[in-house]
């Protein structure tokens, strides 16, 4: 089963770089995870499957992730409804940032269960230090990961958010393929992004993606779609679970 994921993710990889293909680019671009390309001002001039990556955000802009009008304008209280977190699991807050998701999945899990708030920012971890404990939680570890590995044990989490980060990732192609391996069987990835289908929504163009695009590069994970929950007011929450030995893939997907 293992290898025949590997076979089918790296099948999907390849089809993905040959339909994000221009004419006139070589065959040698093919063959490499990522592309070099124009660098707009938001982005890193480095693409995958046709998209620019995004910089990731500074943490001077902690303060910015904890505005007043974030309740109103993300509704993490959808998120949380959606993520239907139940005590004792054991989730990641992926680019946890200030911690707003880690501390409402920390009181989501109850000290039974446990957050990995992964960053790759130190000042982030710091920040993320003190909001969890000026509320009081303790059943929290801070992991300080790198671009392509958040550092994360094998086999062991429930679920790995990811509010408005993956697009910043400068390698989304191993930082998945990590955080896959820490999910346990059945484990979900929840994906939440800006949705660039709504030009309504006043984000800039290299931090919001579309819904299509984001499974189009989960195909290369061993992951399958399972819903898609759109009732916030900015963003979509794009679900999968791990494809494994106790969740054989059906042949419809
Ligand atoms: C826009 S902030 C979002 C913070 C938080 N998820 C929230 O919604 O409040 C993105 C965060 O992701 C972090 N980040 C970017 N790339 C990362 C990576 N490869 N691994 C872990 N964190 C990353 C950044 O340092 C930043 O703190």
């Amino acid at each position: 089963m293992q290898y025949h994921h590997a076979i089918k993710a790296a099948t999907a990889l390849l089809l993905a770089f040959c339909s994000s293909f221009v004419p006139g680019q070589t065959a040698i671009a093919a063959v490499g995870l990522y592309q070099p390309g124009v660098k707009t001002p938001n982005g890193i001039g480095k693409y995958y499957m046709g998209r620019e990556l995004a910089h990731y955000m500074s943490h001077r802009g902690a303060p910015w992730l904890e505005r007043n009008e974030r309740e109103n304008e993300e509704r993490p209280d959808l998120l949380m409804k959606a993520l239907d977190l139940k005590p004792g699991m054991h989730v990641a807050d992926i680019g946890c940032g200030s911690g707003y998701y880690s501390r409402r999945i920390a009181e989501a899990v109850g000290t039974n269960g446990v957050v990995y708030g992964v960053d790759i920012q130190k000042e982030m971890l710091a920040i993320l230090h003190r909001n969890m404990a000026a509320n009081n939680l303790t059943n929290y570890l801070a992991v300080l990961g790198t671009a392509t590995d958040p550092m994360l044990p094998v086999a062991k989490l429930d679920l790995a958010l990811f509010v408005d980060v993956y697009h910043e990732f400068d390698h989304p192609f191993e930082m998945m393929q990590k955080i896959c391996a820490a999910l346990k069987p059945g484990g979900r990835i929840v994906l939440v992004e800006y949705r660039m289908e709504d030009p309504r929504v006043p984000i800039k163009l290299l931090h919001k993606m579309t819904e299509a695009q984001v499974k189009k590069e989960m195909k290369a994970q061993p992951l399958r779609h399972v819903q898609t929950v759109t009732d916030l007011p900015w963003q979509h929450v794009i679900i999968f679970e791990k494809l494994g030995a106790q969740t054989p893939e059906s042949p419809n997907n």
